[in-house]
């Protein structure tokens, strides 16, 4: 056709980051507040592509869109179709490099406006393939996680030996989302996890393993639509999580305000040093304070994501 769309949405770790790496389960949630849009317009010659970063020629593409130069011709290679007369518009919503899936998000984002443009119909298998491709090139080993839970739309219990296990969330109340404006430092703060196992085999062990039992635990609080609880479970994982290094003075100053504004437990999300953290609040009104307080106290962007049995979205 003449003008496509596709669409897809960030992600959030509730609970169980840097545990999943040593077999702990984690869950992670599709988050529709942060999301992203390619709009794919037939144009004559050249393709183009348009984006925050960088707006020319498809064949000139920087490194930093690269896997998306890359999905495109190897998608129009298997369509068998010209990789030529398309105007590619990516508009994203979601931070990059903040732990929120935003490059995976793109990616499914991207795949479906090809195929909806080349009028082919797209299984999920294909998608999970096609994302696989872009985002081995960007993170060179990735999980699948972010793949999953972009392409998605359930809430994904996750152990990484495991195929992941969809679960429907709903819990009475809301998470508010807030981003430090520091780039998460995934690979250091994984490896100081690695050499703190090291270190102290025995207490690191032990707080992998609890944040395990915490995942386990933040499940059930979830089935028992318990948001209390939940926000309890939450708190004590962010203590752990700054017991494993993995926070700084700015998550923890965010998770501390958010608590004292009245937040259910909140926790630094994704691999910390940077990135977001999030908060429970129960009601709608709420979650507001909390997130305009975390913007006075130095967050640069919120988000508020209903968790279901809500009356106000
Ligand atoms: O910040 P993100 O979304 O890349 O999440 C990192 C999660 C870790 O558990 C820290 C690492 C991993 O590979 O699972």
């Amino acid at each position: 056709s003449d003008q496509a769309i596709g669409t897809a949405h960030g992600k959030i770790i509730l609970i169980g980051e840097h545990s999943v790496v040593y077999n702990e389960p984690a869950i992670a949630l599709p988050f529709p507040a942060a999301n992203v849009e390619v709009r794919i317009k037939a144009i004559e010659g050249e393709s183009k592509i348009f984006s925050s970063y960088y707006n020319g020629p498809l064949a000139s593409t920087p490194v930093s869109l690269y896997n998306l130069r890359r999905t495109i011709e190897t998608i129009c290679e298997d369509l068998n179709v010209d990789t030529s007369g398309m105007l590619i518009t990516v508009s994203s919503l979601i931070p990059p490099e903040r732990g929120m899936g935003s490059s995976a998000a793109v990616a499914t984002a991207l795949i479906h406006a090809l195929y909806n443009f080349f009028e082919c119909s797209l299984d999920n298998e294909t998608l999970l393939y096609y994302i696989g491709i872009s985002e081995k090139i960007a993170h060179g080993n990735p999980s699948g996680l972010d793949a999953r839970i972009t392409s998605g739309t359930k809430p994904v219990y996750f152990i990484k030996s495991k195929s992941p296990e969809t679960f429907d969330l709903q819990v009475t109340g809301y998470l508010i989302a807030a981003d430090t404006g520091l780039k998460g430092q995934t690979r250091e703060a994984v490896q100081d996890v690695a050499k703190l196992l090291r270190k102290s085999k025995r207490k690191t062990k032990l707080l992998i393993s609890s944040l395990g039992s915490l995942t386990a635990q933040a499940k059930s609080a979830i089935e028992e639509d318990d948001i209390a609880a939940l926000g309890r479970i939450l708190s004590k994982a962010h203590r752990h999580l700054s017991d494993l290094s993995v926070s700084n003075e700015k998550l923890d100053h965010l998770v501390q305000t958010a608590l004292e504004q009245g937040a259910l437990g909140a926790k630094l999300t994704g691999s910390g040093r940077g990135g977001c953290m999030i908060a429970l609040a129960k009601t709608f009104d709420q979650a507001k304070h909390i997130a305009n307080e975390l913007m006075k106290n130095g967050a640069v962007e919120t988000w508020i994501h209903s968790l279901g049995v809500n009356t106000h979205e």
